[in-house]
């Protein structure tokens, strides 16, 4: 008997041995340094013929791209992008493939993300949204985008991280670490200048290269120099009279010169134009919109692609040379080795607890408190009696349209359901108020309901509560929030005025929730009592709304952009159409540095809600500004502290907000510049000392005349603030 046993345990041993030894071995096998992977390529390459090397430089179908099977070198898949991984679309149209196991976890929308100022939770939110696109079988998530909220009527601008470059790129490199932890590849996009969706293919932006700079540039620099972002998308229209895609400046000389990219560029859906362009100006993969392979009169119209067989024809004459293609190939492979030929890689999940979990948190810090008169909320659930809920985003489904972010959630809480579940002991009335029709991805339908029965209806159920939530806002359909098309007013659409207004009359104990990714114009302000902006929450929408509105969570979130009051207060606006939209064929960036909050504070103009700005529960209370010196170089590092108290009788979450000005310098430099940031969550009564470092050289300004970052001696004004526009501390540094 004792023998058995020492048998087995001795097998046992051998087998614990033989494993550690095989996985010691496996592991020296996929855990390759970037050394290794550089010889292997080097062994690949030449293994390649031309053809199957141009071959891996285009799509074969809307989402793939060729690998080599000869040689085991697998295809290449991607996905939207940028909130949630989409549904599965066919191979070679656009239609959805009609899977049954590819719904996910809809996260909240990048806005809500950035609102939460908190680099933790979108650390959290890549790596969950990255291991649902992992168990989807993708290598490349097409996300997440970075450009610059420049106009409240973009119709893209809920997918990007708002107007300060420091914030969005404070925010984009947590996420393409958490994404690529993975072994999926981020994508960052859309580079640059993609700041509108009017004319998006053909609109030249002229941009003065200081405002490139400071504004377009930096989140992009960050996700690929600190996210270490494996991949990169081009964007659809022009700079320099050249398509973004193939631009010789901003492919060659900026983001694989200056930034030394090493990772792929993968075009935007047809945002290639030309051969030559995309061979020699940075392009790698080649994917597309207009192509339709299986129906058009050609076999297999993806050779047509301008990566495809024209290339190939020019290589094969030796009019591109051939290092021009294994760079490509290179590029392309480096990141298959972080990818699909990672044989590290997890496996990944969706839908599981954990990923709600992260949905939840985002949407719950990134939901921004913006007015709340005589403490209007938190509404006590025990207490309240009835409840109007009214307007068409109080139940309208928000993961559906906006384009390509478009998700097919494994489920999603409406606003409604949220209100119901928590306040089970209210009496909760429901009322559309108006209804926007059905619309979809480039077209508007009339609604087909009587909307004068919707408007009285609401104005009925208005009557008979004792408080109102009138849930509003934008949608995702065309000329909303949308791919494809820009708003075409500031104001709310569908009546939504004149609805509230008539409510407000009749019960004005009204709060607003704005489920939008844009600023709206807000006739009705001073005549309600408080508004929530909510973004697009994605699966747990009704429940994030939930905990805020009940005091269940002490609302976090601050505004990534500025709301003005009119449009013609937003800088972009104020200077006419040739700063926004263009004549169609060139738009010229007129306000230069002056985005958002640097306009609004430099004009001193009056915006409705600045930038930074949200309310909490709680009150705090801050004091005792010091920085660890009085003078610093050019490559010191300052560190600022103080103190924050939470002066009321809830926990809750601040962000403390770090601006800096330079008041004498021989450019124009705005009013201040965010450069630093922390969230700090604090109990009733406690008090915290916070200490913000940042570098000296992040107070510099881009030299036209010399093209380098320019620290001008002299003093700088260090600002600590609870927005753009509510200073709380005020402290003097020297630079030498
Ligand atoms: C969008 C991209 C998207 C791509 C693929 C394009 O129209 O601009 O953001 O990733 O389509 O769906």
């Amino acid at each position: 008997m004792e023998t058995t046993n020492q048998n087995k345990l001795m097998k046992k041993s051998l087998f614990v041995l033989l494993l550690a030894i095989l996985s010691q071995i496996s592991f020296a096998q996929v855990q390759l340094s970037d050394e290794e992977i550089e010889q292997k390529i080097d062994e690949i390459i030449p293994q390649l013929s031309l053809r199957e090397k141009v071959d891996m430089c285009h799509a074969q179908s809307k989402f793939s791209s060729p690998g080599v099977p000869r040689l085991g070198i697998p295809e290449i898949w991607m996905s939207d992008g940028p909130h949630g991984v989409r549904a599965e679309i066919n191979w070679d149209n656009w239609g959805y493939a009609g899977w049954t196991n590819d719904s996910i976890t809809a996260f909240p929308a990048l806005t809500c993300l950035a609102a939460s100022f908190n680099p933790e939770a979108a650390l959290e939110y890549g790596v969950a949204v990255g291991e649902e696109a992992r168990y989807r079988k993708k290598d490349i998530l097409l996300g997440p985008g970075v450009n610059i909220y420049r106009t409240p009527l973009n119709g893209r601008n809920f997918e990007y991280m708002g107007e300060d470059p420091y914030l969005a790129s404070k925010m984009v490199i947590p996420y393409i670490k958490g994404v690529q932890s993975n072994g999926v590849s981020a994508c960052v996009k859309h580079y640059a200048l993609n700041n509108q969706e009017e004319w998006r293919g053909h609109i030249n932006v002229n941009v003065d290269d200081r405002t490139l700079h400071e504004i377009y540039l930096p989140a992009f620099k960050a996700a690929v120099t600190e996210g270490g972002v494996w991949s990169l998308m081009g964007a659809y229209n022009k700079y320099n009279g050249q398509h973004a895609t193939t631009n010789k400046v901003l492919m060659n000389d900026i983001l694989k010169g200056e930034w030394g990219f090493d990772g792929v560029v993968v075009s935007d859906w047809g945002s290639a134009h030309d051969t030559d362009e995309s061979a020699l100006n940075g392009l790698d993969i080649e994917m597309g919109s207009w192509t339709n392979g299986l129906t058009a009169s050609r076999d297999f119209a993806y050779s047509d692609y301008y990566l495809a067989d024209p290339f190939y024809a020019k290589l094969k004459s030796g009019e591109i040379a051939e290092s021009v293609v294994n760079d490509k190939v290179r590029r392309i492979l480096r990141l298959m080795f972080h990818t699909n030929m990672n044989m590290a890689r997890n496996f990944g999940c969706k839908n599981n607890k954990e990923h709600h979990d992260v949905a939840r948190k985002v949407a719950t810090e990134g939901i921004v408190l913006l007015k709340n008169e005589d403490n209007f909320f938190p509404i006590d659930p025990e207490t309240t009696k009835t409840i109007a809920v009214i307007g068409e985003n109080a139940t309208k489904m928000m993961t559906l349209g906006g384009g390509s972010s478009e998700l097919k959630a494994q489920y999603e809480i409406s606003p409604l359901e949220g209100i119901q579940k928590r306040f089970s002991k209210a009496t909760i009335l429901h009322s559309m108020g108006y209804s926007s029709g059905p619309s979809w991805y480039g077209s508007v339908v009339e609604p087909k309901e009587n909307q004068d029965s919707l408007y009285q209806a609401a104005l009925e159920t208005a009557k008979k509560a004792d408080l109102i939530l009138f849930v509003g806002g934008l949608n995702k359909d065309h000329h909303q929030d949308c791919e494809g098309g820009d708003r075409l007013s500031y104001d709310l659409p569908f009546n939504q005025n004149a609805l509230l207004k008539d409510i407000i009359n009749i019960n004005p104990n009204t709060a607003v929730i704005l489920v939008s990714g844009n600023a709206v114009a807000m006739p009705w302000l001073n005549n309600i009592k408080a508004l929530v902006q909510a973004w697009y929450l994605g699966s747990e929408t009704g429940n994030a709304i939930a905990d805020i509105l009940s005091g269940d969570v002490n609302p976090s979130g601050k505004l990534p952009f500025s709301f003005p009051v009119k449009l013609e207060d937003n800088a972009a606006h104020s200077f006419g159409e040739l700063s926004y939209p263009g004549d169609s064929i060139d738009e010229y960036y007129k306000e230069g540095i002056l985005v958002g909050y640097r306009w609004f504070d430099t004009k001193k103009i009056k915006p409705q809600f600045p930038f930074g700005y949200g309310l909490s529960y709680t009150n705090f209370e801050y004091g005792d500004l010091k920085t660890d010196k009085k003078a610093y170089t050019a490559d010191d590092n300052v560190t600022v502290s103080f103190t924050v108290k939470n002066t009321g009788k809830v926990a809750g979450s601040e962000v403390t907000q770090l601006y800096v000005s330079d008041p004498k310098c021989s450019v124009m430099r705005p009013a201040k510049e965010l450069k630093g940031f922390d969230k700090i969550m604090l109990q009733p009564g406690e008090s915290k000392e916070v200490s913000i470092s940042v570098p000296v050289s992040s107070f510099a300004f881009y030299s036209e005349e010399n093209h380098k970052w320019v620290v001008e001696p002299g003093k700088f004004i260090l600002q600590i603030n609870s927005s753009s526009a509510d200073n709380q501390l005020k402290g003097t540094i020297e630079v030498n």
